[in-house]
């Protein structure tokens, strides 16, 4: 893919609507202008319903606006076909969600395996990675469990260490400490915040409540589908 820009993320003039099932149709995303630079630490925040899984859709390539360009690497994501955009995902992308979405009947190590299934690498470096992985998350111990067996921290460690395997530069994350209590939520911010630091891995982050948002360095606040703050975090919430 060419690089044309330093921007890993860059949305211009974004717009959603979505048909409504019963008739007519709702639009969710105004004209949403943003980009982020590698290694940046950005958390998107916003009252629910106010579009932020919709935007993390389209910035995951796992939706298409209704118009405007979103590039991903300086290269226009929009018009790819499924396939194309499943690719694209696969190549780029690590995602963390609140459930976890982790295989429940596949062991730890089968679970972070699982991007890089269609990279082409010998069984035995898959399985190298994924224990590389797991050992950077402090789970090398429970490879053989199974996603049942570990408490939601641990689960989430495994979605972290799945995300980190496929070499990602950017980590997706959408209210990735959403069904945490606040302890282990706070260990998994932490984790983000030193993947950002140390290795220099971008992170976009969704969330809805301020005290989270405030691990990033940078803070985009969404209402009813439009930006109404993009800079650094703010020490409060006051003005959002
Ligand atoms: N596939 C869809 N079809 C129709 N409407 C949708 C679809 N996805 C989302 N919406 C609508 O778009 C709006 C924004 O939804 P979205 O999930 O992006 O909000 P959110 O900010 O992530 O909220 P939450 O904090 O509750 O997760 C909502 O009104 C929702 O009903
Ligand atoms: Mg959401």
């Amino acid at each position: 893919m060419k690089k044309q820009s330093e921007d890993i993320i860059s949305l211009k003039n974004i717009n959603k609507i979505f048909p409504l099932e019963v008739g007519g149709e709702q639009q969710v995303l105004f004209d949403i202008n943003f980009s982020v630079k590698a290694g940046e630490f950005v958390a998107i925040m916003g009252p629910s319903g106010s579009g932020k899984s919709t935007c993390m859709n389209i910035i995951g390539a796992l939706d298409t606006p209704t118009s405007g360009t979103y590039e991903l690497y300086g290269r226009d994501v929009t018009g790819l076909t499924p396939d194309e955009l499943a690719t694209v995902r696969n190549e780029h992308i690590g995602f963390v969600f609140q459930q976890f979405n982790l295989l429940p009947k596949r062991s730890v190590l089968d679970n972070v395996m699982l991007p890089l299934m269609y990279r082409g690498l010998p069984m035995q470096e898959r399985v190298q990675r994924a224990r590389e992985m797991l050992q950077r998350v402090g789970l090398e111990n429970f490879e053989s469990y199974l996603p049942t067996q570990l408490s939601g921290g641990m689960k989430q460690r495994v979605a972290i260490a799945r995300a980190l395997a496929g070499n990602p530069k950017l980590i997706l994350a959408d209210e990735p400490t959403g069904a945490l209590d606040s302890k282990m939520g706070n260990e998994i911010l932490k984790f983000f915040k030193q993947l950002n630091h140390d290795l220099g891995i971008t992170i976009v982050m969704i969330t809805h409540e301020f005290d989270i948002a405030k691990y990033a360095d940078r803070l985009i606040h969404i209402r009813d589908g439009k930006i109404n703050y993009d800079g650094r975090v703010p020490r409060d919430d006051r003005n959002l």
